[in-house]
């Protein structure tokens, strides 16, 4: 797939800078702008950075944005896409793995959590699902981590999961992310993040 700086525009609102992979990857600005507001005046840890459109959007909600990115590449995007923005005070940018206890230990007191794990995992072995998750880093895992730290936790997961794999998790809302008639995420909040317990939709039309 080629992309080209039209589409960067219209999925993330400015010239940014995005490569294929951190492209299909970005969640979409109006998607973004509306987790945000979840977040407002919070010390939020994000995992994971990725190009940093999510970051975008948190930086100008967030009171401050702790984020973790394993692959350089990708974070160096995410800075200079953040200093475009004029954010760059408002992120602080972490090298590594969310799984690394040593980073985490590393952490001011945080207020919620942000986690968007990488589903871009092919393959003829390749299966959505939560629980036992295959995801970089695995969803089921990440998550029992950062609940760990606050119960103010939201995730991102792929529209293929089966919902009833959320069964387990502690009380939560489970939103449906639909863009015209394609149903594109989940997001899960948990804790002050949720806003009803159950299922609910956030549509957008186009
Ligand atoms: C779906 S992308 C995040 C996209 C981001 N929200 C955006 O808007 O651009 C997932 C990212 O997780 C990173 N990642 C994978 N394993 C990780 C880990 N253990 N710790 C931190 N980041 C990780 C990948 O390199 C990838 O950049």
């Amino acid at each position: 797939m080629k992309i080209d700086s039209r589409q960067i525009r219209a999925k993330f609102g400015d010239d940014y800078m995005a490569d294929e992979c951190t492209f299909v990857m970005g969640i979409d600005q109006r998607f973004t702008r509306h987790f945000a507001e979840r977040f407002v005046g919070y010390n939020v840890l994000e995992t994971c950075t990725g190009a940093g459109f999510t970051t975008l959007s948190l930086a100008r909600t967030a009171r401050h944005v702790f984020t973790v990115e394993i692959d350089e590449t990708h974070q160096q995007q995410a800075i200079k896409n953040i200093e475009k923005a004029g954010l760059l005070t408002a992120v602080t940018f972490i090298s590594g793995s969310i799984l690394d206890p040593e980073i985490v230990k590393s952490l001011p007191a945080i207020d919620a959590v942000f986690i968007d794990p990488d589903w871009a995992v092919t393959g003829p072995d390749h299966v959505y699902r939560f629980q036992q998750s295959n995801t970089r880093p695995p969803a089921d895992l990440v998550l029992e981590n950062m609940l760990n730290i606050t119960e103010n936790v939201a995730i991102v997961l792929p529209p293929l999961i089966k919902t009833d794999e959320f069964k387990s998790l502690p009380e939560h809302e489970c939103e449906k992310l639909i863009l015209g008639k394609s149903h594109e995420l989940y997001c899960l909040y948990c804790g002050d993040l949720k806003r009803v317990v159950g299922e609910s939709e956030f549509y957008i039309d186009i």
